[in-house]
């Protein structure tokens, strides 16, 4: 079973991108520390700055099989995208929404998520710790249905 995990928007940027709210790590550098923190798992990692590219990944992840489950940072998208809420709606495969900052404790328009409620739970404010617990979370899942 693989893990995918997707990253929207602005997350290539990661480590150049205003450091003091997303960390100096990379996006690379955070993929590499979880496909070693979780070596009996297979991971595929995908990012991309388009909407439609994220729904034509689930779409694929979810016609493919064989996925345990999806880690989504969708970015902004997070916040205003009904097409990816419906996205996620629409596939069987269980999504974890996570972020690196806490969106509770910053500007206002970043409290709300339009895709919490179609995710199986949300993860947001431990850097890149935050997909490490959403990894924890997949597998909880699939171990006791919790
Ligand atoms: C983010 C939070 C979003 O509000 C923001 O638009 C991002 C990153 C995070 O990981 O903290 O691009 O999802």
């Amino acid at each position: 079973m693989t893990i995918l995990v997707l990253n929207g928007p602005n997350l290539s940027r990661l480590g150049k991108r205003e450091p003091e709210v997303y960390g100096r790590q990379t996006l690379d550098d955070i993929n590499r520390e979880l496909a070693a923190s979780f070596p009996e798992l297979s991971f595929e990692f995908f990012q991309t700055e388009f909407e439609g590219k994220l729904l034509e990944k689930l779409f694929e992840s979810e016609d493919h099989g064989g996925y345990q489950g999806v880690v989504l940072n969708a970015g902004a998208l997070t916040h205003y995208s009904i097409a990816l809420r419906d996205a996620i709606s629409a596939v069987t495969i269980p999504v974890v929404e996570v972020h690196l900052s806490n969106i509770y404790a910053r500007e206002e328009f970043r409290h709300t998520s339009v895709i919490s409620s179609v995710c199986v739970g949300v993860i947001s404010g431990f850097g890149a710790n935050s997909y490490h617990l959403g990894v924890r979370a997949l597998l909880g899942l699939a171990h006791n249905g919790q």
